[in-house]
This record gives C-alpha cells, structure tokens and sequence, in this order.
C-alpha cells in the first residue's frame, strides 16, 4: 500500500524528490498562507503523514482528525507547535530537523547583535534619506562587540555555537545560563556558568536560546529587564513567547536597556505594535535558519524522518522514539 504524506506549505524541492523516491505519495498544500486549523484537519484526512511547519498547530484536536495519521514531521528544530504528549498517547511518531540550522541560526544571532549594537538599520535609513552631509564625531556611536560580555541564555547547540562565535571571533567573555554544564563552553571558551540574575547583570549582550515549554514562558520580563545595564542590548532567535514583548517595548521605550534584535515574536507573525515605532529595536520575520543550505538540509531530514519510519529503518531524529517500541 502507498502512503500518503501531506506537506502543510511548499518547502525546498528536494523533500519531495526524497519522499517520491521513497515510494510515498505527497500532496503539497500550494497556498502561500497557513491553513486554518479546520483546513489542516481536512487537509490530513486519508493521509498516513504530516510534515508540518513551525506556524501549523498541532493539538490533539488536529492529531485527532486522523486515527490512521502515523508520523508529524516537523520543519523545525523547535516543537512547541505540536502536543507531542497527544502525539505520544495517539502512538504518532513526532520528529524535528536538529543539528543542520544550528551555525545558520547562531549567525543571524551574531547579525542581530552586531547590527543593533552599531545601529547599522538606523544608519542605513539615515544615508538613505540623503542626511549624509558630513562626517560626524558624535554621529550612531553605538557600543564596542569585541571583548564585551555575551551572556547566552540556553546553552544547547545554537547557544554555544552563538557563544563561540563570540569568544574566537570578537574575544567577548561567555558567560552563561542554563541546568547543565557545558564542557566545551567551560574548558574551550573559558565561560562561566552564572545564575540568570547575575547573567543579566553582568552582560553586555543577552542572546537567548532556549526551547520554548512551560518554564521558559516570559522567562525575560520586566524584573529581568530591570537586571540588565542600560547599555546591554537583548537578542531574541529562540521562541517569541520566551519575552514578555509588551514589557519589552516599554523597557526600550524608557532607556532601560539599550536596544533589542528580535527574530521571533510573542503571536507570530503579529509584533507588538510599540516595537514597531522605536529605532532601537531590529525586527525580523523569524528568518534564523533561511539560508539556501539549510533549508535544502532542512528539508531533506524532514522527509528522511519520514522516509526511514515507513521502511521501519532508524529514524535520524525522533522527539518521542518511546512510541517506536510499541509500533
Ligand atoms: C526552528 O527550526 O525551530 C527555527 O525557528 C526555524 O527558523
């Protein structure tokens, strides 16, 4: 019997070229949007897989519509989109794309910091509008990035490679937070493991780089903010919802804190409207991972995920492989 994979949204080619060789058929949802949660429950109807993207939820409801759905097969690192709990106790096999965004993410994160800390989107806009008339002393004096302190929240596989971005190519001193020890950060960047209170104190930059779960929901508020120097700028490609984005606005509405690169949003892909009027803050539309590369590597764990479960092969990378005992 053929199975029948739906992608939720066009991905890079390649995925397809993987499932079709692996004897699958694939349906591609061709609307440039997201479906609507009753759309994507039509939509998985007959379907034995799902690869579903960051923006689709999938609760128990979704996993619900199919009884026959095997595999959610997620275009992502990060899960919070899927109720791998429901998945587990409906015996879906849920899996995610780890490991080939890892250095393309930390990237955008060091692009973030750098560009907020030298006010390059301000300065661009500035030469744009035909103010450039002379060199100016005293003109977008931003903050130095060499031998600063980075403060890296989450020290998983984008927070060390974000941190060692930092110490070997701007000498900054690493501090960071998170349950465990990292021993390439400890032994080979000379970090040291703080609490968050004094991460957030001693830091000049704060990139953030935790999963988003229970615990790490509005992590960062307004006590946090107050913690920070006024000089410190907040780096944000984890999850939105990680910030308390409203408490955020109003802190670089008052100079609390510097400034602020944010990637990801609270209720993407709405942003808070205050952020949307302050200089001091660079917007982007959660684009970390989008190079072409990574994408296409992206895209080809998605569909290997799925390709190794239906010919009962070891999965690259399973989020519940409890479920793979009992299948
Ligand atoms: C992920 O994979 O979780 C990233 O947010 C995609 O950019």
């Amino acid at each position: 019997m053929t199975h029948k994979i739906y992608i939720s949204q066009p991905i890079p080619e390649n995925a397809l070229k993987i499932l079709r060789d692996g004897g699958l058929e694939v349906e591609t949802n061709t609307d440039n949007r997201v479906l609507e949660k009753s759309e994507l429950m039509q939509a998985i109807q007959g379907k034995d897989g799902l690869l579903s993207l960051l923006t689709d939820t999938v609760d128990a409801e979704v996993l619900s519509a199919n009884p026959n759905l095997k595999i959610v097969s997620n275009y992502a690192v990060g899960y919070n989109n899927i109720d791998v709990q429901a998945a587990t106790e409906r015996n879906i096999l849920v899996t995610n794309t780890p490991g080939v965004l890892t250095e393309t993410t930390a990237d955008l994160a060091f692009a973030l910091l750098m560009a907020s800390a030298r006010k390059l989107l301000e300065a661009d806009k500035f030469t744009r509008a035909g103010k450039f008339h002379k060199w100016e002393p005293l003109g977008f004096l931003g903050q130095d990035i060499h031998g600063a302190t980075l403060g890296i929240v989450g020290a998983g596989k984008i927070g060390t490679a974000t941190a060692r971005k930092g110490h070997k190519g701007f000498g900054m001193r690493i501090l960071y937070f998170d349950p465990n020890e990292n021993d390439y950060l400890n032994n080979e960047l000379q970090a040291t493991k703080v609490s968050l209170e004094e991460l957030l104190q001693e830091s000049d930059f704060v990139s953030l780089h935790v999963p988003l779960i229970e615990k790490t929901h509005h992590l960062i508020g307004a006590q946090e903010l107050s913690l920070m120097k006024p000089t410190a700028y907040l780096i944000n490609t984890a999850r939105g919802p990680v910030v308390d984005e409203a408490t955020l606005a109003e802190a670089l509405q008052k100079g609390t804190i510097a400034g602020a690169g944010l990637d990801v949003y609270e209720n993407e892909p709405d942003v808070h409207p205050d952020l949307l009027n302050l200089d001091n803050v660079i917007l982007a539309p959660h684009i970390a991972s989008a190079s072409i590369h990574t994408r296409q590597e992206m895209a080809r764990i998605a569909a290997e995920n799925i390709v190794a479960f239906f010919e009962g092969e070891d999965i690259p990378s399973p989020v519940n492989p409890e479920i793979l005992s009992h299948s």
